[in-house]
């Protein structure tokens, strides 16, 4: 029922993206400059929550656009309505939805659709990540110098050391190729998938990471925060790779390599 529930918001949402895409919606701002909010984004979220809800009227939902709705029950819905808002209001076909389910705590599933690419990924904990329904694994590269790597940056300049510039730096004048596709879930899911061998990015929330972290893991790779402690959705920083390459990763993050 559970899965049920998030694979019928999931392709809701897919298509609400699809169906909008390209057309005339309004485009707002949130804080910063650029932090953009569609009419397709409200639109997507909507779907998505009315259709949880209607499954399960007391869980808990934690929904990008429009907050928390608070309960006791142990079940949480973490929701991105469209992930890659960017992209979206531009006409790039690199966005997707996410959700995830946590449940006391710990995220036991995780969808993410892009509607473009018709890519639909999918994990269930302890029971493996698909790709439109065959199995998914992590890259198997040992090198992080030999690496092809993903990354994103925060909306507002983030001044600290080793912050999102000074990472991006150091790997890039070593050579190593670091894409930036605009779409944290995405990004996530394609380390899950082996297309990427790692992702980092200083500055996420819960509703970017939490069901591409639980991809990544049942795929079989590792996901930590910039200490190299198992993650958590609830702080901003990410690693996640196939494994072979995390330590090498967190080196450059905290600026002991490169
Ligand atoms: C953003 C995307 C982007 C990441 C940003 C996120 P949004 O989410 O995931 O790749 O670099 O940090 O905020 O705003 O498009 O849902
Ligand atoms: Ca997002
Ligand atoms: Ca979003």
């Amino acid at each position: 029922m559970l899965k049920t529930t998030l694979l019928q918001a999931t392709a809701a949402a897919g298509k609400i993206m699809k169906d909008s895409f390209n057309t005339s919606f309004t485009i707002s701002n949130k804080e910063g400059l650029n932090n953009l909010v569609t009419e397709v984004d409200h639109a997507s979220e909507k779907a998505i929550i009315d259709i949880v809800l209607k499954a399960f009227p007391d869980h808990f939902i934690l929904s990008e656009e429009s907050g928390e709705i608070v309960t006791t029950s142990p079940y949480k819905w973490i929701i991105d309505p469209i992930d890659g808002t960017i992209n979206y209001a531009n006409g790039i076909p690199l966005c997707c939805v996410s959700i995830a389910v946590e449940h006391e705590g710990k995220i036991i599933l995780g969808a993410v659709y892009n509607p473009f690419l018709d890519e639909l990924f999918f994990a269930e904990k302890g029971k493996g990540a698909t790709l439109n329904g065959k199995p998914i694994k992590v890259s198997a590269k040992t090198e992080v110098d030999h690496a092809c790597l993903v990354t994103g940056f925060p909306y507002t300049y983030l001044d600290e050391p080793n912050g999102p510039i000074a990472v991006f730096e150091k790997l890039i004048r070593k050579g190593v190729p670091v894409r930036r596709l605009g779409s944290a879930a995405i990004d996530l899911c394609w380390v899950a998938a082996g297309r990427f061998d790692g992702f980092y990015e200083h500055k996420l929330n819960a509703w970017d990471s939490a069901a591409g972290f639980l991809m990544v893991e049942e795929a079989g790779g590792m996901v930590t925060d910039f200490k190299g402690d198992h993650y958590s959705p609830y702080q901003p920083h990410i690693i996640a790779t196939n494994g072979k390459i995390h330590a090498g990763l967190l080196d450059y993050v905290n600026g002991r390599r490169g």
